[in-house]
């Protein structure tokens, strides 16, 4: 048993406090006059909550959501991104029971920012709030988010860890320590005036919201700051304690990766401005990654002493097991290799970059032993020629992927 409808036999209140259609039936509502009664009424807030691997806590925020907001018109959208638990099937056979329940399921496709923005405009609400699914956000603020947001005519409402009686409750201290700095980190450089801009449960009014979306970064975690460092902090926003809970089921999937997304959102908001921070890294990693070769090709002539195109060959390698590894650690834990498949996984990688190896030591052999160009001029080229091409064909892969 799914545990749904929860309001009464017939769930009629559920769909708020309008009367019966059919007043002689009041006990024993119909699917249909049920269908009419929610058609007739669009709902007004919209709960947005992105999921990935939380099939054992869904039920139980549509439960408790339904209990909080029992008497408004509202619905309730999971983003999930294809998890591999089940959570969007689940969410499914919800929907089928209560109509106020959607799924969105994205394939191919990861990020909490990005799928929260997409649960936000597949609404047409009003009001959209977002919330974790984890039961770690107070669903029995959502009200109060609701009713301030309309009584006062804001733009944003944000349940906060660090206003009046707000706390982060059972939150680990290293955790709550990471989180403070982070804190610091995104008010200092980013200027805002939040208290809790790391928060992940807020309500907006869409229209306004709809105004900025274009413009967000949309990466990683921190969706909050994305929106208002956006929008210029010119919303007229409100902030509401909340106990933050630990969570219910499963784990949470904050990773190195969702770090480094934040330390990128930073940058995109700050320097973002003047340069593109994708051009930035990319530059930046690209200088590393020939110091970093030439140094093994240095090492290669001098202290093994190689012949040239050996060393070379020896740096490319080197330059690519390396790449391979910090890759991997820096993509989602979900889709991290391990054990024997990081060793496939790397033969895999090792094959589709030959060509590019290839290439590199053919140009780079070329100007070494044809053309008299002294050894690191000939390995620089070598590796910047073969770094073009293995770029065009990573972003032609990825388009196809994507876009
Ligand atoms: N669709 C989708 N895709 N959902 C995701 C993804 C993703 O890639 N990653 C995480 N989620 C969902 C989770 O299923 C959960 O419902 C919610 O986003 C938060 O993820 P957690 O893994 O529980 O994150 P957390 O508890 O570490 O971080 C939360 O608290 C922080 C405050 O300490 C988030 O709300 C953060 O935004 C918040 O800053
Ligand atoms: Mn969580």
């Amino acid at each position: 048993m799914l545990g749904m409808p929860a309001g009464g036999k017939c769930g009629r209140q559920q769909y708020g406090m309008r009367p019966p259609m059919n007043p002689i039936c009041a006990n024993a509502t119909t699917m249909a006059d049920e269908t009419r009664n929610l058609a007739d009424r669009p709902a007004v807030l919209a709960v947005v909550v992105p999921t990935f691997n939380e099939r054992d806590n869904i039920e139980e925020v549509v439960r408790r959501v339904g209990r909080v907001l029992e008497g408004l018109a509202w619905e309730i959208i999971f983003v999930d991104d294809d998890s591999p638990d089940g959570t969007a099937e689940l969410a499914g056979r919800l929907g089928q029971l209560d109509a106020r329940v959607r799924c969105i399921r994205r394939i191919g496709r990861r990020g909490l920012a990005s799928a929260c923005i997409e649960g936000i405009c597949s609404t047409h609400c009003e009001y959209v709030a977002v919330m974790d699914a984890d039961l770690q956000h107070d669903e029995g603020l959502l009200r109060e988010m609701f009713e301030r947001t309309r009584r006062d005519g804001l733009d944003l409402v944000i349940g906060s860890r660090f206003v009046g009686e707000g706390s982060y409750g059972e939150m680990p201290p290293l955790r709550q320590k990471m989180s403070r700095l982070a804190t610091w980190l995104g008010t200092t450089l980013l200027r805002t005036r939040l208290s809790d801009p790391m928060s992940g449960f807020f309500l907006v009014r869409r229209e306004t919201f709809m105004r900025h979306a274009g413009r967000m970064s949309g990466k990683g975690f921190k969706i909050l700051l994305d929106y208002v460092t956006t929008a210029d902090n010119q919303l007229k926003i409100a902030e509401l304690p909340y106990h933050m809970r630990a969570r219910q089921q499963g784990q949470s999937k904050l990773d190195t990766l969702v770090l480094w997304e934040y330390l990128l959102l930073i940058c995109d908001k700050t320097i973002g401005r003047f340069l593109p921070v994708r051009f930035l890294f990319f530059g930046l990693s690209g200088l590393v990654g020939a110091v970093f070769h030439l140094a093994v090709l240095r090492v290669g002539l001098t202290a093994l002493a190689l012949p040239f195109l050996a060393a070379q060959g020896l740096a490319v390698y080197i330059a690519m097991t390396l790449n391979y590894f910090t890759n991997n650690r820096f993509t989602y834990a979900d889709r991290r290799q391990r054990g024997i498949k990081l060793l496939g996984g790397l033969g895999k990688f090792y094959l589709a970059c030959s060509p590019g190896a290839a290439l590199n030591l053919t140009i780079a052999g070329y100007l070494y032993y044809g053309e008299g160009v002294t050894w690191w001029v000939a390995g620089l080229l070598g590796v910047m020629v073969a770094a073009g091409i293995n770029y065009t064909l990573v972003s032609a892969n990825t388009l196809d992927k994507n876009g």
